[in-house]
């Protein structure tokens, strides 16, 4: 019924009389009333005219399962929400939602992370009312060897949705949104978004891909061992930003993109837009491997996601996302 409402406020410019809002979802005008008086106790500022009706002036920065279902306008991603004030981590939810057999797209989010987790073994900073964090469950009928792309489609869904909100928020010059290969989001050059994929599969089956991401929205502050190279969508706008509209705008770019992915099972329909966004792309970086170290230029990317690097001497490599690690000559990217 809140989420009914929400959407239709949202949906209208000016007022929606009690009588049209009561025919549209089949209530009686009191219970119209009373879900309004609810929304006013959690913060919706929503104007009562008599004779016109209900007006939405504002809402408050939450990301409740209603306040999200009003936003969404998708077919399947993101349409199954469940949401928490605090959990563990959002991925290990939206495995346990899969093992349980909830649908592809379900979007565990919550407001806080006891357990966040980073890619390789490493935490991810998850304080309350400041940042989203998400996890979309997918169920995508390919080989577990393909599954790795798509963080790359995430990371192209999640920058996409972003530079959309930015044109809403940024009066100026929008900041340019751009991917670090191969899947961290970065905004002047400090990382904005991280990524972290997992899958359950059997060894030619997928039983479920688990894509978490961790966006930097209110924070202002960020622990010692990452404040010169993280960063806020609040700190690159210079005021605070809501986190539900960034949610659902990345939904609803995960939804096209990903059904372009698995139209070819490869990232042959998104490379343009993805290589357009890379940071990396005709830089000097460094590869970081295990049994080697050394400085390339970064030329793009292969359509299985693998980045192209030109070493020194000539030879031409396409390089693993599992295997090494990225970073730019001079810092960070
Ligand atoms: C990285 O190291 O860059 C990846 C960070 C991924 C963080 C997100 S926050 C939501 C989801 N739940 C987690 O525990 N991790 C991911």
């Amino acid at each position: 019924m809140k989420t009914e409402i929400l959407k239709l406020l949202r949906g209208t410019d000016g007022y929606v009389s009690g009588q049209q809002i009561s025919e549209m979802t089949g209530v009686s005008r009191t219970a119209v009333w009373k879900t309004v008086r609810r929304l006013q106790e959690e913060g919706y500022q929503v104007e009562a005219v008599r004779n016109r009706g209900y007006r939405i002036v504002d809402g408050p920065d939450v990301m409740t399962k209603e306040e999200l279902e009003s936003l969404m306008s998708t077919r399947w991603a993101g349409k199954n929400i469940v949401y928490y004030d605090v959990t563990d981590s959002t991925n290990l939810r939206a495995r346990q939602l899969g093992d349980e057999g909830a649908p592809h797209g379900t979007l565990a989010v919550a407001d806080r992370q006891t357990a966040g987790r980073g890619r390789r073994g490493r935490s991810w900073e998850s304080p309350a009312g400041s940042s989203i964090y998400m996890s979309v469950l997918l169920r995508p009928e390919i080989p577990p060897d393909k599954a790795a792309m798509l963080t790359l489609v995430m990371a192209c869904s999640a920058a996409e949705g972003i530079r959309g909100c930015l044109e809403q928020e940024v009066s100026g010059e929008i900041p340019q949104v751009q991917i670090k290969w191969p899947n961290d989001i970065i905004i002047n050059g400090k990382k904005l978004v991280g990524i972290l994929t997992e899958m359950s599969s059997q060894i030619d089956y997928i039983n479920h891909v688990t894509v978490g991401v961790g966006i930097n929205v209110n924070m202002t502050e960020f622990p010692e061992a990452i404040s010169q190279t993280a960063t806020s969508l609040r700190l690159e706008c210079g005021h605070a930003v809501k986190r539900s509209p960034v949610i659902a705008a990345v939904m609803e770019r995960l939804e096209a993109n990903y059904d372009i992915f698995m139209k070819t099972q490869d990232l042959s329909g998104l490379m343009e837009k993805y290589s357009s966004m890379l940071v990396n792309r005709d830089r000097e970086v460094r590869v970081i491997g295990v049994r080697e170290s050394y400085q390339a230029h970064a030329e793009g990317i292969t359509k299985t996601g693998e980045l192209i690097v030109r070493r020194e001497d000539g030879t031409v490599e396409n390089i693993c996302a599992g295997e090494v690690s990225v970073r730019g000559v001079y810092g960070y990217v």
